[in-house]
């Protein structure tokens, strides 16, 4: 492991006014995005929405990194240039999702496990020479009646463990994200215990595990209310509990915190991270790593449509400057008309 080049990385990840372009759907979830404006899912379909978001002008002062699936780190923009060389020239860095996927955890009714720890260190070495310097695996905790147990906490928790270290043997630096979804009615307050509790496992196995964790990224969920809850907590709520939350359980070693966005609208996730920079004060970068909150309206735009791929590139680099200044606090929602 080399300590100075997975700082390094992190801290690039991290760079101010900047942040992470989620673009690692997997097969059946692109398709299930393309089926939204109705087109089909070919290889091909998949490799331009792609080339449409990474060649978009002037991203790159907003996007410091792009989380790839294993078919698009393969694949190369349509001169003839693989991706990651594409975005690195950029200055963007390369990063590829690792995990298998949540699986049925065998004697836990509905809850999962992350698969893909077998072959893991086989397949790091794989993409590291493919161009990829970070990697992601996500875990998912449920919220519902008598759910999360603790013993599906814990054991997601080593997965993620187990994950990042053999990332970080390879020079990679690892995405620990551990979701908590937002699908139910629960309230902000269950969010916050549950939260609480998946960060505090989270980085009492990533000790364990040995983990350097100035040379991590976590990417955790915000603190919010359920989607089906009738009365979900307002914008400042959610980025006040937020905050405390994550400076209870995340130590000030880790370099950089970027969220998921987990079904919030694009613009309700842009505000959210703006209100908790505002807050100021914070031990860790915070920014966005987000995957439909930065994509939804490029891909609207764009609809599958040759002749729209400049409307759907203008709508994604107006998404990332949003974010780009939530990043520092400097947007409100008044931001969205004047862009
Ligand atoms: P969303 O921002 O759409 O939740 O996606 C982020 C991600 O990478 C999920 O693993």
């Amino acid at each position: 492991m080399n300590r100075t080049e997975l700082e390094s990385i992190a801290r690039a990840m991290v760079a101010k006014g900047k942040g992470i372009l989620a673009a690692d759907e997997s097969s059946g979830t692109i398709k299930k995005r393309f089926d939204s404006i109705q087109l089909e899912s070919t290889e091909e379909a998949r490799r331009t929405y792609r080339e449409m978001l990474f060649t978009t002008p002037d991203a790159a002062k907003y996007i410091s990194g792009v989380i790839l699936y294993d078919e698009t780190l393969r694949q190369k923009t349509k001169d003839g240039t693989p991706f990651s060389q594409y975005l690195t020239k950029l200055g963007v860095v390369p990063g590829i999702k690792v995990d298998m996927g949540a699986k049925p955890l065998a004697g836990f009714p509905n809850e999962t496990i992350t698969e893909g720890l077998d072959g893991l260190r086989e397949r790091l070495a794989e993409y590291h020479k493919l161009g990829a310097r970070f990697a992601k695996w996500r875990a998912v905790i449920d919220i519902a009646k008598d759910i999360p147990t603790q013993f599906a906490i814990d054991a997601n928790a080593h997965a993620l463990a187990r994950y990042g270290a053999l990332c970080q043997e390879a020079n990679i630096v690892p995405i620990i994200e551990p979701e908590v979804l937002m699908d139910g009615d629960h309230s902000i307050e269950r969010c916050e215990e549950v939260t609480s509790a998946v960060l505090k496992s989270v980085f009492e196995q990533l000790d364990s595990h040995r983990i350097h964790l100035e040379g991590m990224i976590l990417k955790p969920n915000m603190v919010i209310s359920g989607k089906k809850n009738t009365a979900r907590a307002g914008r400042q709520q959610v980025a006040e509990a937020t905050v405390r939350t994550l400076k209870r359980f995340v130590p000030s070693a880790v370099p950089g915190i970027a969220f998921l966005s987990g079904g919030q609208s694009a613009a309700e996730a842009t505000e959210h991270l703006s209100l908790m920079n505002k807050i100021g004060n914070l031990p860790w970068e915070l920014t966005f790593s987000y995957g439909r909150a930065l994509q939804d309206e490029a891909l609207k735009a764009w609809g599958g449509k040759p002749d729209q791929f400049a409307a759907g590139q203008k709508a994604f680099a107006r998404r990332a400057k949003l974010n780009g200044d939530a990043r520092n606090g400097s947007y409100t929602a008044a931001s969205e008309q004047a862009a």
